[in-house]
């Protein structure tokens, strides 16, 4: 298996991406970083389009990290290099808070904002960036950029935010800067998804002791923001990525989003009590059926957040079973997105169909916001690199992202 399919030594893979993150700031910076601190991507194992409806959602981190080093400037500007980009941005002192300004820098510049907005004196800083979350596939890239960066900056100004608190901090910083009026699933899956968060963000130590290994998921309630660890083998998760890059800010999200409130305000207006899609149930959406666009929209929601509950709450038992009933809810999720809340596209619904048909696989779904970017399989223990070979070998730009 390649190196980006996840399945190599963590351990391993981690103190690499510190060394290069470190190699790289010294390289552009000619000084080595004051702190070095990374995050990791996240998978959608279910819950899709339900976090901004108050819902339930429960992604897991992944074996590809963002990696973030960081030292002051010491010359009064912002300085922004990225081993993924080809040149070093530069912002003069108080041009960094810009946010119409939209770039790569965009997510780490709207973390430094919450750092000041928050009281903390943040000067200028020379960043440097590594990693191999790749980007627009919806592995969430961007919240592991703006997490690793927060965890950088804690580390450097020896502050510790509350975990939640950060990944607010990094959702309002995608809101602003960004543009992307997501939901808060990926940036707390990025902080709560290592499996050991205590390896958030160090000064630069002996990196062997910090290593990098997916974690654990997590059912994320978003309307009280309380998380629940569930216990998950990263042996049941094979993750593909398409090849076609999603853009959330593309419009697409953004109208899913007003169309949920929409229906929220027509079940309201029809007199139920419903503050968010999370209140209603498949009794109450009834009073809504002769507007088909909303009523599938909502559908979606209301039955997503059930397929949820039942999925962390068969991850949690012991029951025989419960791979296969896992499964058929994955299969249910991914046609509920691609028929009621149209955001899949050919290629996924073709990868899911082709997952589904090897043996080895209880089902599948396309992961994240939609438009292109991963679908994720529940396999047999075991399967999923030869499952994940089989499938790539016949869908032309596809690629394993995730497997052990
Ligand atoms: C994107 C957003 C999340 C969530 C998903 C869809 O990843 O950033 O907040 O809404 O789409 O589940």
């Amino acid at each position: 298996m390649p190196d980006d399919a996840g399945s190599t030594s963590h351990d391993r893979k981690g103190v690499v991406l510190v060394v290069r993150v470190s190699g790289f700031f010294g390289q552009n910076f000619h000084t080595p970083p004051v702190s070095i601190a990374s995050a990791p991507g996240r998978v959608n194992l279910i819950g899709e389009h339900t976090d901004y409806n108050d819902g339930f959602v429960l992604p897991m981190g992944i074996g590809l990290r963002t990696c973030v080093a960081m030292g002051p400037s010491g010359d009064g500007r912002w300085h922004f290099a990225s081993e993924h980009q080809p040149e070093t941005i530069v912002f003069e002192r108080t041009a960094v808070g810009d946010t119409a300004r939209r770039d790569w820098t965009s997510y780490i510049r709207g973390v430094i904002a919450g750092f000041l907005a928050a009281g903390h004196e943040v000067e200028p800083v020379c960043v440097a960036v590594a990693g191999d979350v790749p980007v627009g596939s919806g592995l969430s890239s961007s919240a592991a950029l703006e997490v690793a960066s927060a965890s950088a900056l804690e580390a450097m100004l020896g502050v510790a935010f509350d975990p939640m608190e950060k990944a607010l901090l990094c959702q309002k910083a995608e809101h602003e800067f960004a543009g992307v009026p997501c939901g808060l699933m990926d940036q707390v899956a990025c902080v709560f998804g290592d499996s050991d968060s205590s390896r958030a963000g160090w000064k630069p130590a002996p990196p062997a002791a910090r290593p990098a290994e997916p974690g654990g998921a997590i059912l994320l309630d978003c309307r009280t923001l309380e998380v629940r660890r569930i216990p998950i083998d990263p042996a049941w998760v094979l993750v593909i990525d398409s090849g076609i890059g999603h853009a959330h800010s593309g419009g697409e999200y953004a109208a899913r989003r007003l169309e949920c409130e929409q229906a929220v305000e027509s079940l309201q207006a029809d007199g139920f009590p419903v503050k968010a899609l999370r209140d209603a149930t498949p009794v109450m959406l009834e009073a809504i059926r002769g507007d088909d666009l909303l009523y599938r929209r909502a559908r979606h929601v209301v039955t997503e957040n059930a397929r949820t509950l039942e999925a962390a709450a068969l991850f949690e038992s012991t029951a025989p079973d419960r791979l296969t009933r896992l499964g058929q809810l994955m299969n249910e999720s991914h046609a509920s997105l691609r028929d009621d809340f149209e955001v899949s596209t050919p290629e996924l619904d073709r990868l899911v169909e082709m997952a589904c048909a090897q043996p080895g696989i209880h089902g599948a779904r396309m992961t994240g916001g939609g438009f292109g970017g991963c679908v994720v399989a529940l396999v047999e223990p075991g399967k999923a690199q030869a499952t994940g070979r089989a499938i790539v070998e016949v869908s032309p730009g596809a690629k394993v992202r995730f497997s052990c």
